[in-house]
Formats: structure tokens, C-alpha cells, sequence
């Protein structure tokens, strides 16, 4: 298989082809989900949750997503590899945004980049796209505005300005669109409406294509179970039963057994 391209992307909505997409952050499982056949893989800015182990993704740098984007797509060859843009290395100006993403760019390279906003954005997606940068845009729910909002994964039900919001990143030249935590009649609205591929995550199922974060829906991140996320695996159980008979072999003596044992 050749690399799924941006003008993939878009062909698929045309096909009516649903894109399959989700996160990862390092070589070995970016390597096993392109392996499995995902379309996309987004470099998410979660990282700083699910890997860096903080409460928002506010503290994440342009340098942690570029370390991580570089591993993600050394690790694939066939899925389009997006990286996010991390708070505030594009809300200074569209000049800044293009430094941030002119680096991701050169320094992963992947193919795409992402960043939060619709109509308060909509210059900034412009000035990447006229630098031919793909960028994905991401309306509804949006995690960098957490201080804003108060609290993380609130449903968002104004449609005038989602639509709004959608429609100032396609115009703009966004190649996608994320989708995240709004009504599914008002995702199937923005998607019958556009002609850039639209990717939900708690958008329900109109939309061109589905993201997840990947440790959720393997059940990695234990505890974490909103309404929009289908566990997959339980890999959190997996991984800890496995733990413990290895500490316990180890005690008890079990292990290394013979097998396991040069003579
Ligand atoms: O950072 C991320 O993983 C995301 C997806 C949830 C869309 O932005
Ligand atoms: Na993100």
C-alpha cells in the first residue's frame, strides 16, 4: 500500500467511503495501527493526558508534538499522519501558525497539520493552506479552551455558530474537519453541507469518518467511559493481570523456569 494522501481524504467523501482514524503517539503502536488498516492516525495533543499523565493538553509544546509526530511517522507507511497544533503555537498570528506548522511539516513529516477553531480561526487556515500546509480544522468541543469553558466535554448545541464554524474552515481551505462532542443532527447538517470530510468523536454516526483516542477505546486509560466512547479491548486488565503473575513468578521463584534458561 502507498500513503493515503489529502486528496485521498476528500476523494473518500465523494466514494462515500467512511475514514477510519485514531490517535497515537510513539513507534510501536503507531506502527500496529497502521498495520491494522487505520486511513489516518492523528498525533493527538491528548498526548499530554494520556501519555504525559497531566489534566489538560494545555502544558504540551510544538517541541513534544514534533518529537512525538517523528516517531509516529517513521513507525507508518500507509496512513496519512496529522499532527495537532498544541496551545498557543498558533492563536499569536498566522505567521506564527505557519512557523509552527512549517516546522511540524519538516521536522515529522507527516503530511497534515491540526488546530482548534472555525470562524475565530478561519485566517490562520487560509494562510497554512496558501503555504500549502493541509490543515484539518476541529469545531465543537474544543479541549484549548478549557480555561474558557470551565470544564472539559460539554456538548456544544449552538448550530447557527457550528455551522458557522464549519463552514469559515471550508472556505478557508481546510482539507477535514474533527467534529467533537456536539448532536448528531447537527454533525449530519455540516457534513450534507460541506465537501470536506467530516470526523467525528461524539458526533454520532453521519459523519464521513470516526476518531478516537486510541488508549480509551482500548480500554487503557481505566476509569475514562464517556457515552461517546466503545471499549474495544480491556487492555488495562489485560496488561495488569499479566503484571502481577510476573511479580508473583518472580517471588514465588516460578520464573525463569528451565525453558527460559541458558546452559
Ligand atoms: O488530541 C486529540 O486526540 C484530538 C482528538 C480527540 C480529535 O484532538
Ligand atoms: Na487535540
Amino acid at each position: 500500500r502507498t500513503r493515503v494522501t489529502v486528496p485521498d481524504f476528500l476523494a473518500a467523501k465523494e466514494a462515500g467511503r467512511k475514514l477510519a482514524v485514531l490517535t497515537a503517539y510513539d513507534y510501536p503502536w503507531a506502527a500496529l495501527l497502521d498495520q491494522a488498516g487505520v486511513d489516518a492516525i492523528l498525533v493527538g495533543d491528548t498526548l499530554g493526558m494520556v501519555v504525559q499523565g497531566r489534566d489538560t493538553t494545555l502544558p504540551v509544546t510544538l517541541d513534544h508534538m514534533i518529537y512525538h509526530g517523528e516517531m509516529v511517522v517513521r513507525a507508518t507507511r500507509s496512513a496519512l499522519v496529522i499532527v495537532d497544533l498544541p496551545f498557543m503555537s498558533y492563536q499569536v498570528s498566522p505567521r506564527q501558525a505557519k512557523r509552527s506548522a512549517g516546522r511540524v511539516l519538516k521536522e515529522t513529516g507527516a503530511s497534515a497539520v491540526k488546530l482548534e477553531g472555525g470562524v475565530n480561526q478561519a485566517g490562520t487556515i487560509e494562510a497554512l493552506a496558501n503555504s500549502d500546509i493541509p490543515v484539518m480544522a476541529h469545531v465543537g468541543m474544543r479541549p484549548q479552551s478549557i480555561r474558557r469553558l470551565g470544564k472539559m466535554s460539554s456538548i456544544q448545541r449552538d448550530r447557527e455558530q457550528l455551522i458557522a464554524d464549519a463552514k469559515a474552515a471550508a472556505d478557508a481551505g481546510a482539507f477535514s474537519i474533527v467534529l467533537e462532542l456536539i448532536p448528531q443532527d447537527i454533525a449530519a447538517q455540516i457534513t450534507a453541507e460541506i465537501d470536506i470530510p467530516t470526523i467525528g468523536i461524539g458526533a454520532g454516526p453521519n459523519c464521513d469518518g470516526q476518531v478516537l483516542v486510541t488508549p480509551d477505546m482500548l480500554g487503557q486509560t481505566h476509569g475514562f467511559k464517556p457515552k461517546f466512547v466503545k471499549h474495544y479491548a480491556d487492555l488495562h486488565q489485560v496488561a495488569t493481570d499479566a503484571v502481577r503473575q510476573y511479580v508473583d513468578d518472580v517471588h514465588t521463584g516460578a520464573f525463569p523456569a528451565d525453558e527460559h534458561t541458558h546452559h
